[in-house]
């Protein structure tokens, strides 16, 4: 069955970060394009609440009871093999709108580890600025992914903890203001793609591996 990644664009636009994103999912395919599949979801007009901590998905069994546009999105998270977890960076963070995403990701957590636990994700950070805060945001949503049991796949020598692009606030036309990043982010989705691949073998060899909480947990 082929793999499935994942793609999150976390702009309230389709610009710079969704391009990017485009770009390391075309080098994700370079790998054995027939076993993988990618799919591409931006967030420009969508609307996801932050987490309001009512604890209802902790009542009924994983359910958000939050209606919105992160509704389907938990379908397509639960079914995807790994990720990519594309920001702007605002403020030297990720978006606040992908900070929502990943606190709405809390219903999917429960006492088996969670739904999202051996996936595998990597991340993409666009600055206006050359050095704007792309490797703090990088490193929040790396934080982040902790928190929901997925593990963190890095970029590699030269870009050690993912793709970090300067797009000079300059919008769509990204790659040609910052010529380097097109070999990051092509890199970067390949070496994901290697892994979730990799990781899809050993797991019909070992399965998901037994789950023992803390019991500091709930
Ligand atoms: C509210 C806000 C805060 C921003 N903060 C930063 C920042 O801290 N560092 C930086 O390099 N760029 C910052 N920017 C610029 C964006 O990161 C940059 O324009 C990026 O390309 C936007 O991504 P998009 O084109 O995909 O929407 C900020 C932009 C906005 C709107």
């Amino acid at each position: 069955m082929q793999k499935k990644i994942l793609g999150i664009a976390g702009s309230p636009r389709k610009a710079a970060t969704y391009e990017s994103l485009q770009v390391a999912l075309e080098g994700a395919q370079t790998l054995c394009a027939d076993e993988l599949n990618v799919e591409l979801v931006s967030f420009k007009g969508k609307k996801i609440a932050p987490c309001n901590h009512c604890n209802a998905c902790k009542r009924n069994g994983g359910r958000c009871v939050v209606d919105d546009d992160m509704t389907p999105l938990y379908e397509s998270l639960v079914e995807a093999d790994s990720f990519i977890f594309a920001s702007p960076v605002y403020a030297m963070n990720m978006t606040p709108q992908l900070s929502a995403f990943f606190s709405r990701m809390r219903a999917l957590h429960d006492r088996d580890g969670g739904k999202l636990r051996n996936k595998l994700a990597t991340a993409i950070a666009v600055g206006g600025r050359r050095n704007g805060g792309q490797e703090l945001a990088i490193s929040n949503i790396v934080h982040a992914c902790l928190t929901r049991g997925i593990v963190y796949i890095g970029g590699e020598p030269g870009f050690y903890s993912g793709a970090m692009v300067w797009s000079g606030d300059k919008g769509k036309d990204v790659l040609s203001f910052d010529e380097e990043a097109g070999n990051s982010l092509r890199s970067l989705g390949r070496r994901l793609a290697y892994w979730t691949l990799l990781i899809a073998a050993g797991k019909s060899l070992v399965g998901e591996g037994e789950v023992q909480m803390s019991k500091y947990m709930f």
